[in-house]
């Protein structure tokens, strides 16, 4: 079989995921690595074999790179994705998308120009514990959705407390922890239960306290067009292995989804379609295993999808349009926390046509409750 040759900008802690679930696979091969910081570039290319580039220009140009992955603080993601395209390159770029709907605009239009597959790489996309609850939601076991809570928690303070790191850092990252892990939350909630027309949110500094430093913890509340009501909580200062839940109450029934149980999913239903399952709790066989493994799996995957993509001219089944739409849900609930109000899609919508979206995003450092 044929395999995408991949070259690599940005060799941090990203990069690392992709390059150990991306070995050893029949669909895919890192050829070279890029990064400003070329220890960074000497440490992946080191032990994943890889060409150390001293230049981006140079695996652009090259003959024997076919696609590029985007490893890269959230500033950047707009212009090497128009950089890549016009060389002619596939691009899966990393999450988010890019800080503002006007550069998410402009990635896909490139991408569109050049007739290159732009995939972003949304890893909570392609987690087969993600993929057995919507099929479990489409299949109705739990009835109509009424309530969704979802929660992200890791440990990003190292990084954080670095006043010139890009994380949490409006300018560079787009925002903190909601752009950063909400984005997440989003672009699966959207997939699964639909858009939402609403959200109120809080942004919290609660152990970052530096002046350049955005949301280190943040709560947003939302209500989906189906009606659903759901609440993301996303934290950045949590002192535990990383970790993600999701649950969904519905008419019929529930599931319970924790990444750090070994059988992820659990699920209660009360409609007949649950067959002997009906009324007690059951938790199906999914590929899964607790961080770090999940992450690995949930790329592995991904990757993979994109490699397809691009070998058999397919469509990515996570859409650039669908990651422009998470990060608009990151830029609602950034809305509403500046305004103190809740916040629709025809707010979001003004603010984009008139003042443009960097303006949600500018000041951001300064808003806490
Ligand atoms: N899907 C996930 O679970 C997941 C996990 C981690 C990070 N990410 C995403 O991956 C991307 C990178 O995050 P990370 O955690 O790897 O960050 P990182 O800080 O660990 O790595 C970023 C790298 O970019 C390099 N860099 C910075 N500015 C540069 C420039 N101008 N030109 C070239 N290189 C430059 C840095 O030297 C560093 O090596 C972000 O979009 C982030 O949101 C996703």
């Amino acid at each position: 079989m044929k395999q995408l040759r991949i070259g690599v900008l940005g060799c941090g802690t990203a990069a690392h995921f992709h390059a150990s679930a991306c070995r050893p696979s029949q669909k895919i091969k890192l050829v070279s690595a890029y990064d400003a910081n070329y220890e960074n570039t000497k440490k992946l290319a080191d032990i994943y074999h890889l060409t150390a580039s001293r230049n981006y220009q140079d695996i652009l140009k090259s003959n024997d790179v076919d696609a590029v992955l985007i490893a890269l603080p959230h500033f950047l993601h707009s212009d090497l994705t128009i950089e890549a395209a016009e060389a002619g390159k596939h691009i899966l770029c990393e999450k988010p998308m890019a800080p503002t709907l006007e550069e998410c605009d402009t990635m896909i239009k490139a991408a569109k120009k050049a007739g290159v597959k732009l995939m972003i790489a949304e890893n909570h996309r392609f987690l087969p514990a993600h993929k057995l609850i919507k099929k479990v939601l489409n299949e109705g076991l739990i009835g109509i959705p009424l309530l969704v809570r979802g929660y992200e928690g890791v440990d990003e303070t190292p990084d954080l407390s670095i006043p010139e790191h890009w994380k949490g850092s409006p300018e560079k990252a787009g925002g903190g922890v909601l752009m950063d892990a909400g984005v997440h939350k989003f672009a699966i909630l959207n997939w699964m239960l639909g858009d939402v027309s609403l959200a109120y949110c809080w942004l919290a500094k609660q152990m970052i306290k530096l002046e350049n430093k955005a949301d280190d913890n943040a709560m947003m509340f939302m209500k989906f067009e189906s009606g659903c009501i759901g609440e993301i909580v996303v934290s950045d200062t949590v002192f535990s292995t990383p970790n993600n839940r999701l649950e969904f109450y519905g008419t019929e029934g529930t599931i319970l989804e924790d990444h750090s149980w070994k059988k992820p999913v659990q699920i209660f239903s009360t409609v007949k379609e649950a067959g002997e399952k009906r009324y007690q709790w059951y938790s199906p066989d999914v590929e899964h295993e607790p961080f770090p493994m999940y992450y690995i799996i949930s790329f592995r995957h991904e990757d993979e999808h994109f490699a397809e993509c691009v070998l058999e001219d397919k469509q990515p089944v996570f859409t650039p349009e669908e990651a422009k739409k998470a990060v608009a849900m990151v830029l609602l609930g950034y809305l509403s926390a500046k305004t103190g109000k809740t916040a629709t899609l025809e707010d979001l919508e003004k603010v984009a046509s008139t003042k443009g979206t960097r303006s949600i995003i500018e000041g951001l450092e300064k808003i806490s409750i």
